[in-house]
């Protein structure tokens, strides 16, 4: 199987006066695994069911391997979707069930008996070919949901929350499998997600979604580690987002800012003017001096929260703003509450950045 292309050109889609998506622009490469992620109404549905035809754009155009199918109907699209909530129907074996599909495909019984046994087997689901979906576990029901849609060999599968409805630890593994089934495949995935981790450890790239647009495109890599924004660095893991007082440039590249009560040089120069953010990653922040000289802050140990293998020390700066720094648990022997502490950090990690869609400045997450 081959993957397609997907190019989404100023995409929106708008429900009378309410606007869902507001201008999408996307190229997903042919047998790329592709996320999007955002918050509870950001538009990623919205989006993955105009690629699949069961929504008709207000404006733009939706291209799968250079052919305008923005008014093609879902059914002669190359594509085919799996949503959340499996819907198999429940009185057919899951044979019958992944052979649904290929009905309206002119295949001869041979062939289709042939492929529906290939796509269990890749789903894992072989031994359980005479069963009814109400006797599978919801894992299994996904597994099954999965076969019916790659049986038709689209070129591009759509993916809405699959794992949604399934426990942690089941995700998990089924996340692992996922990703392995699309590599030996070939085909583009387009997968929808609300859980960052998720895209994090599946995607070949992914876009971060708010308000019905998209804030940033990248590599899982690309995007935690240089979020364009303060939102998407607060959507991705965990971030520090402060208020600051820009004092001024610095040498190369550089930004003297007060934070704090403190005057500290940060590692990149905001492209225009107009409101920053001073954004911190916990984990790069430290209580011991390293060997270099880095940017330091003085402060008050607020609270200490053990979270198993890492520890969170939450500290009051001279102003009253709280910056939480991330510690592995075993590594060192953590401050109590009231002690006065000095916080370190690299120039590098520490980023001015403009809020994007961020809407509540100061949380940490
Ligand atoms: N059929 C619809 N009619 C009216 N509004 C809708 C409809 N579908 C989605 N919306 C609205 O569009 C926005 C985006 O929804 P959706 O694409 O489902 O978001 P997501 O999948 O990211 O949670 C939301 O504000 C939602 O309420
Ligand atoms: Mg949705």
């Amino acid at each position: 199987m081959r993957g397609g292309r997907v190019q989404l050109e100023g995409l929106h889609k708008s429900y009378g006066e309410v606007p869902a998506v507001r201008g999408v622009d996307l190229d997903v490469a042919p047998g790329e695994f592709f996320s999007l992620l955002g918050p509870s109404g950001c538009g990623k549905t919205t989006t993955l069911r105009m690629i699949a035809g069961f929504e008709t754009p207000t404006s733009g155009s939706i291209l799968i391997d250079a052919a305008d199918v923005s008014r093609v109907p879902p059914n002669e699209r190359p594509v085919n979707t799996v949503f959340q909530n499996y819907a198999l129907f429940p009185f057919m074996s899951v044979e019958d069930n992944v052979a649904f599909g290929l009905r309206y495909q002119k295949v001869p019984k041979a062939d289709a008996r042939r492929k529906v046994a290939e796509a269990l087997e890749m789903v894992r689901m072989g031994q359980y070919a005479q069963r009814r979906p109400g006797q599978l576990s919801g894992g299994q029901q996904q597994r099954v949901a999965l076969a019916r849609a790659i049986v038709l060999s689209p070129r591009v599968l759509l993916l809405d929350e699959p794992l949604g409805a399934l426990d942690a630890k089941l995700r998990k593994t089924l996340q692992i499998e996922l990703k392995s089934l699309q590599e030996s495949l070939g085909i583009t995935f387009i997968y929808v997600t609300h859980d960052q981790e998720e895209a994090l450890t599946m995607s070949d790239r992914l876009a971060v979604m708010a308000g019905g647009l998209i804030e940033q495109v990248g590599t899982p890599a690309e995007v935690y580690d240089g979020p364009a924004t303060a939102y998407v660095a607060d959507f991705l893991g965990s971030a520090n987002i402060l208020d600051v007082e820009v004092v001024g440039p610095a040498s190369e590249g550089r930004t003297s800012v007060r934070v704090g009560g403190t005057t500290v040089q940060c590692g990149n120069r905001p492209s225009d003017s107009g409101d920053v953010k001073l954004v911190v990653r916990p984990e790069r922040l430290s209580l011991e001096a390293p060997a270099e000289t880095v940017p330091s802050i003085p402060a008050t140990v607020a609270r200490v929260v053990y979270q198993g293998p890492t520890t969170d020390i939450i500290v009051r700066l001279a102003t009253g703003e709280e910056l939480v720094v991330r510690q592995p648990s075993e590594r060192v022997a953590h401050p109590q509450p009231g002690e006065a502490v000095t916080v370190y950090c690299r120039e590098d990690a520490l980023r001015l950045l403009h809020p994007g869609a961020l809407t509540h400045p100061g949380s940490v997450t």
